[in-house]
Parts: structure tokens; C-alpha cells; sequence
């Protein structure tokens, strides 16, 4: 797909056809976006709409509604008038289906509706979260996940997810990082583009593809203080530099739809700003999909003191290039009045609707409005299969004394709450995923009976139990599997931490067990970089497993058991401490970077260095890099080196490329990633592997916010990590600039 795929003159025929025959009722309608409860989303048990009620967030009103079913009806009547465009949340392909008929058959156009859902890391077969599947760095198994993501949401009658969320995300304490692709704009885009592609394959109307929304625009995660929903105040320069790339490369790669975010940005909240919705995406990125609104964010704009009332937002929101209104019902109780008035333009209207249609169109579901997809039993055992190997290669080792990998038959002593928790592995973002069918590390191990005994001892929601843990330190047993981390709502939306320590005791059991003389494994299961030195002082080993979804425990045991050399690589920076968030390798060098001299950039009572940086992770074998070669061609900065496994396993190498600009008007990261390239290599096998810059990738925007390209001196490093790798330098001279343009 590429973006101007949205675009051909025989939907934009059908589209003016149509728009000359609808009333303002009924367009207003198709940006009318829905959810099966009074105030929209997935809240659909009667215990959820007591609590809403208790919490003043629906009223007695919209509760006695909600029991008596007056809901639904009033919702398959608007359904019938055409005045809803797209539920939110209706899943089942005979729900979807039965809303479906009603708008194709009894409403006067037959104007399909729009079945939407936030498909995020699977649908039944829960892969890891995403932040964990960007360690793997392979584009492959992004697109492969997403896709069979797409099949399995598709058999439950949904045309569009939610998804990829591309933001960058350089603060471990927002919760929301564990839904996107970690701190780095190049790995970002690259994995944007590769999830669109998955969700939407070649031919989004393909009856197992959903339509993908990138979301949200823009600068999410640069929410102050990594506290969820917050201010962002950004320069233009770091917005378009970090932020922005992946937007792009989902674009680009046909996302369909964009979601703007919740959060202001430079003081206009994102639902109502002109200059990101009109001039960034449409005019400067090309879009042609359209936009939906986050949950309720158009009326937020009231409460952001941007707008004065909901019928200000829904003119500012509507004039600023937001398509869809999700749940707010801004548009629907507003529009009409503001046309009426000549507060919105009807061409205003036409454009917003026109782009709404165009989907549709291009979904196939004027021709197709019913659900037509299934998921065979086998489809379904190789769905979990793929899962398996993506938990597996999502993981990232971190530190190895040579315990690991087990030899077979080895057995532990299992400790850790989070061994047994198999609904925890699932993460956050995960709605249809049943714990019954995930496998955890306890199951996975006593599968092929690895197990001595199991005492959790304690965990993120268990305290420590000492009686217990005694019976482990006075065990015969010298091995100890501890499974420690955080449980999957403590990631995700809404779960911003100001600590990002092991919660609870689990630092005290895994302290005990190591001065007890045993020999501790550890594997970790979280959403986010957490600040775990003592968990990594006091282990022999230590797994990152990640929440690794339906098949963790499968996957942990065929990476400590050596049937998979770990290849995972970090996707963002592991602090020392909470107080150091945010922590990320791209940043600027200062006047005075980190040096142990007092008058350095630095905490005072914290480490020098990251936990863990950027790139970096653990194999069974090693890996070594020589004869690091660098030219200046007509296709840019050329690195060529030569990799080699010397050790004896077969295993895979994710070759990293990082770029310094050493001298620029504006000051330049001290890295950036610009390439890199997994390879599989047998003991002793090298491989040559050439990674380009090309030209645009050397760009950056000057003090005046022009893109500008500068000659000068580049430093190149390939290697492992940003912390590891071959240097070399390169002079790129005006007659090179020349040459590029
Ligand atoms: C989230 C979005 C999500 C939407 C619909 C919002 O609260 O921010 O990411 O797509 O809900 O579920």
C-alpha cells in the first residue's frame, strides 16, 4: 500500500454520488463513532456501569438505560437513521453483523458501519506487548504478528484497530511505553511501517486485514514527568526530529486512519491543533485517511481550558481536520447547529465525511459489509506457534555468569508469585486473551517435569513469606528460578509510576536467596524499563521475558534451556534509579557530559552509566566485529564490516549503526541509530554486512527550522550496542551535498 492507494477517481465518484444524496443528519452521523455503553468503550458489564455510576461518570439516567437494554435500542435506531458511522467495542461477528444489516438494509443509503477495536498485541493469541516485540528488531516477525493479530480480530467482525501506537516513548515512569516500540525515532519508524503493512497487508479489503490507525499525534510520549495525559512542551526541531518519523513511515506505508493524542502540545490540545492535523499530517505528510479522535478528547478540550464549551470544541475540532468524533458526542449534538450558524463550512462537513467514506470504500464493505472470515483450528495452532517464537525472540538477556543455558533436565526450585500468574503475562492492552489458555513459566517448566517444588514466597501483589522463603534457603536444591516483575496493569494507560523499583519485597527475596549460597535465575516480567540493580547484583542470571503474552512460559523455558539462543536487544534504556527517568542514548552532549568530575552533568547519587543502554542484550555464544570500512558514495555514508560468531552455538546478531554529526549549527545528538541488520551465523561463520546512511538520514532542522544538511566531520560506530562498536570517521564535503540534491 502507499498513501495516495486511499485516492482513485472511481471512490471519489461513488463519494460525491453519495454526498449529493445525504442529509446533514446523516453526515454528520458518519463521524459519529460510538461505544455499546453510555460513555463509549469497552465497559459493557452491568458491575463496570454500577461503579461508573458510584463514581459520578454516568448518570442514574444513562445507568437505567444501560440495564433496561433502552441503549441498544436507541443505538439500532440511530443505526436505522444513519446517524452513527462506527462502533467502538462491539465484538462478535454476530453482533457486528446484526448492526451491520441494520445499517445496509434499513438505513436509507445502506452506508456500511465501521466495526473498530484496539487490536494491540493479538486478539486471542496474545503475543508480547509491543515494546517487547521491538527488541527483536525484525521487521519479519512485526508484520507477522500484526497480521495474525488482523485474521483473528477480522473473524470477530472487526474492520479497524487501533493500532500501531508509534509514539516514542524516553520515560520509563509513563506507563504507556509498553505499547509502542521503545525510545528511538529510526527503530520506531521502521517498526511502524512494518506493523501497518502487517494489520493491512497489500490489500486492506482483504476479508482477514483490518485497517491500522497510528496513533497518537503527537509527542504522547514526551508527556511531562511521564505522567499519563499530561502537558507536552516541545521545540518544532525535537517534535519533527523524534517524534515524527515514525507518523511518517506509518503514512507512508498506508496507515488508513491517524488518531490524534489526548495530550496539548505547546499549549493546543492535539484534538483541536490546526497546525498538526492540517499542515503536519495532511499538507506535509500527504495524508489522505482520515482522523478519529481519542476516547472522549474533543470534550476534553473543555476541560483543557482550550474551548469554552462542547460546541466550541466541536467547531474548533472539526475546523482544525478531526474526522471522527470517538464516544465525545461533540459532533452529533453539535454540528448541525454550527453549519446552521456558519460556525463550520458544509465544505468543512463534505471533506471530513468524504475521507470517512473513502475508508469504507476501500475496505470492500459497500460490497462486503458482513463478516466473511474465520480462524481454522490449524490457522490457530500456528498462530500460537508464531507466538511462541516471538515471545522468545522479544526477550532480552541481561546478564549471564555462565549458568545459563541449563543443560536439559536440569530442575528447579520455582520461586516467585508471577511463575503461576499466567493472566499477568498477557500485559496491558489485552481484551479477549484468556489466562486459561496462557501458558506460564510454572505450567511451561512442568510441562516436561523441570520442576523440584513451587513456593512463590512473594511477588508484585504478595508479600513476602518467610516461612517459605526459609524452606527454600534450606533446601538441598542449589537452583533457584525466580520469576519477579511487575503485574499487566501496572504498564499501559493510566499507569504512570513515579518508582519503577521491583515492587514489594521481591529485592528482598531474591537478596536472601543469593546470600543463602544459591545459584539465582532470574526472569523478569514487565512493561517498562525498570530500575533494577539489586535484582541484577543479585542474580547469576537474569532474563528479560517482558509480559511475553499467550505463550511466556513456553518461550522462557526454550531460552533457559539453550533451545533458542537469546537475541532480543533493549529498545530502550535501563535506569539505575526512577529519579533518572528520563533516560534515553540520543540526547545531546552538553557543555559538561557525565564525567566522574564534580562539575559534569550528572546525580550525585546515582551511578554514571545506565543500567543497561540502549541496544544492548546477551547470546549463548559471541559475537565479534572487524575491518569497519566507511566511504562516501553517491548513495551516502557506506559502513561495511565483517561479523563473526566465535563462539559455539548458532545464534543471531542484530548489527547496530549509530551516527554523530561532531559539528552542526544545531548540536547533534551524541548517537543516533540509522541502520541495522540481524544476522544468523553458525559457530565460527562470518558475514559482511554493509548498512547505508543515505543522504535524508543525515538531515536534521536548524536553529531557524529549515531541514538542512551540513558538511563536516561524521563519526560512525557499528557494533553490538551504543555502547559497543568499531569507529570511524568520514568527511562529508559540499561537493557530496551537491552531488545528493
Ligand atoms: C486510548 C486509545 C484507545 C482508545 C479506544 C483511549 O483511552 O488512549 O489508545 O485507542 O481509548 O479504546
Amino acid at each position: 500500500m502507499k498513501k495516495t492507494d486511499w485516492i482513485r477517481p472511481e471512490w471519489e465518484k461513488r463519494i460525491d454520488e453519495l454526498l449529493s444524496q445525504m442529509t446533514v443528519d446523516e453526515k454528520i452521523g458518519q463521524l459519529n463513532q460510538v461505544g455499546p455503553s453510555p460513555v463509549g468503550g469497552f465497559s459493557v458489564s452491568l458491575e463496570e456501569h454500577r461503579q461508573m455510576l458510584a463514581d459520578g461518570r454516568i448518570t442514574q439516567k444513562e445507568f437505567d438505560d444501560f440495564c433496561s437494554g433502552a441503549v441498544r435500542d436507541t443505538q439500532e435506531q440511530d443505526v436505522r437513521k444513519g446517524r452513527i458511522g462506527s462502533f467502538l467495542g462491539v465484538v462478535g461477528a454476530d453482533a457486528c453483523d446484526h448492526l451491520q444489516r441494520i445499517a445496509v438494509e434499513e438505513s436509507r443509503l445502506g452506508i456500511p458501519l465501521l466495526f473498530g477495536l484496539d487490536v494491540i498485541h493479538g486478539q486471542h493469541t496474545i503475543f508480547p506487548i509491543p515494546l517487547a516485540g521491538s527488541c527483536a528488531w525484525d521487521e519479519a516477525l512485526w508484520e507477522e504478528s500484526a497480521s495474525i493479530a488482523a485474521a483473528e480480530a477480522a473473524a470477530d467482525g472487526i474492520h479497524w484497530t487501533f493500532a500501531p501506537m508509534v509514539d516514542i516513548a524516553r520515560d520509563a515512569r509513563w506507563g504507556r511505553i509498553a505499547e509502542g516500540a521503545g525510545e528511538d525515532a529510526y527503530l520506531g519508524a521502521r517498526c511502524a511501517a512494518a506493523r501497518v503493512r502487517g494489520f493491512q497487508g497489500s490489500d486492506p479489503a482483504a476479508p482477514e486485514r483490518l485497517l491500522s490507525c497510528a496513533k497518537h499525534f503527537i509527542a504522547y510520549g514526551a508527556a511531562c514527568g511521564g505522567r499519563d495525559y499530561n502537558t507536552v512542551d516541545l521545540s518544532e526541531q525535537t517534535l519533527r526530529e523524534v517524534y515524527l518519523p515514525p507518523f511518517e513511515a506509518a503514512i507512508d506505508a498506508g496507515a488508513a486512519t491517524v488518531m490524534p493524542s489526548f495530550n496539548d502540545v505547546n499549549g493546543v490540545p492535539s484534538s483541536v491543533n490546526a497546525f498538526l492535523l492540517r499542515r503536519l499530517l495532511r499538507e506535509e505528510l500527504g495524508f489522505t485517511g482520515f482522523t478519529v479522535s481519542d476516547a472522549n478528547a474533543i470534550a476534553e478540550c473543555v476541560i483543557h481550558g482550550a474551548a469554552a464549551d462542547r460546541k466550541d470544541a466541536a467547531q474548533q475540532a472539526l475546523a482544525a481536520g478531526m474526522d471522527m468524533d470517538m464516544c465525545s458526542r461533540c459532533y452529533p449534538e453539535n454540528l448541525r447547529a454550527l453549519l446552521d450558524e456558519g460556525q463550520i463550512t458544509g465544505q468543512q462537513l463534505d471533506e471530513a465525511v468524504r475521507r470517512v467514506l473513502r475508508i469504507k470504500l476501500a475496505k470492500g464493505l459497500f460490497e462486503h459489509p458482513y463478516t466473511r472470515q474465520t480462524v481454522s483450528p490449524a490457522a490457530h495452532a500456528a498462530h500460537r506457534a508464531a507466538a511462541r517464537r516471538a515471545a522468545a525472540d522479544s526477550a532480552v538477556l541481561l546478564k549471564n555468569d555462565g549458568v545459563l543455558p541449563l543443560t536439559a533436565q536440569t530442575r528447579v526450585l520455582l520461586v516467585g508469585q508471577l511463575a503461576d500468574c499466567a493472566g499477568e503475562m498477557l500485559g496491558t492492552w489485552n481484551l479477549f486473551g484468556r489466562a486459561e489458555e496462557t501458558v506460564s513459566i510454572k505450567a511451561a517448566l512442568e510441562e516436561e517435569n523441570l520442576v523440584t517444588a513451587y513456593l512463590p514466597c512473594c511477588g508484585p501483589s504478595m508479600p513476602l513469606d518467610c516461612t517459605q522463603l526459609q524452606q527454600v534457603i534450606d533446601s538441598e536444591e542449589p537452583i533457584v528460578l525466580a520469576v519477579v516483575g511487575e503485574l499487566a496493569d501496572s504498564s499501559g494507560e493510566a499507569s504512570s509510576l513515579c518508582n519503577i523499583d521491583l515492587p514489594g519485597e521481591q529485592n528482598e527475596m531474591l537478596t536472601a536467596l543469593r546470600q543463602a549460597g544459591k545459584t539465582v535465575i532470574t526472569v523478569l516480567c514487565n512493561g517498562r524499563p525498570m530500575a533494577i540493580p539489586t535484582a541484577v547484583e543479585q542474580s547469576n542470571a537474569l532474563l528479560e521475558l517482558w509480559h511475553a503474552g499467550s505463550e511466556a512460559g513456553h518461550a522462557a523455558v526454550d531460552l533457559l534451556y539453550g533451545c533458542t539462543s537469546p537475541s532480543g536487544r533493549l529498545t530502550v534504556t535501563f535506569p539505575q534509579h526512577s529519579g533518572e527517568c528520563p533516560l534515553y542514548y540520543s540526547h545531546p552532549n552538553t557543555g559538561r557530559p557525565l564525567s566522574p568530575g564534580r562539575f559534569s552533568s550528572k546525580y550525585l547519587d546515582a551511578p554514571l552509566q545506565p543500567l543497561f543502554p540502549f541496544g544492548f542484550g546477551l547470546s549463548y555464544t559471541t559475537f565479534s566485529y572487524s575491518n569497519l570500512r566507511c566511504a562516501v558514495t553517491e548513495h551516502g555514508i557506506e559502513a561495511t564490516v565483517t561479523v563473526t560468531n566465535t563462539g559455539n552455538r548458532a545464534a543471531r546478531e542484530t548489527v547496530q549503526l549509530y551516527v554523530r554529526d561532531l559539528v552542526a549549527s544545531r548540536v547533534r545528538p551524541v548517537w543516533e541509530l540509522k541502520g541495522f541488520r540481524k544476522c544468523a551465523l553458525a559457530p565460527g561463520q562470518q558475514e559482511m554486512v554493509t548498512l547505508t546512511v543515505s543522504p535524508i538520514q543525515l538531515t536534521f532542522y536548524d536553529p531557524a527550522m529549515r531541514r538542512v544538511m551540513e558538511p563536516g566531520d561524521f563519526l560512525l560506530q557499528v557494533g553490538h550496542d551504543v555502547t559497543d562498536g568499531l569507529q570511524a570517521t568520514v568527511t562529508v564535503t559540499p561537493t557530496h551535498i551537491a552531488a545528493w540534491s
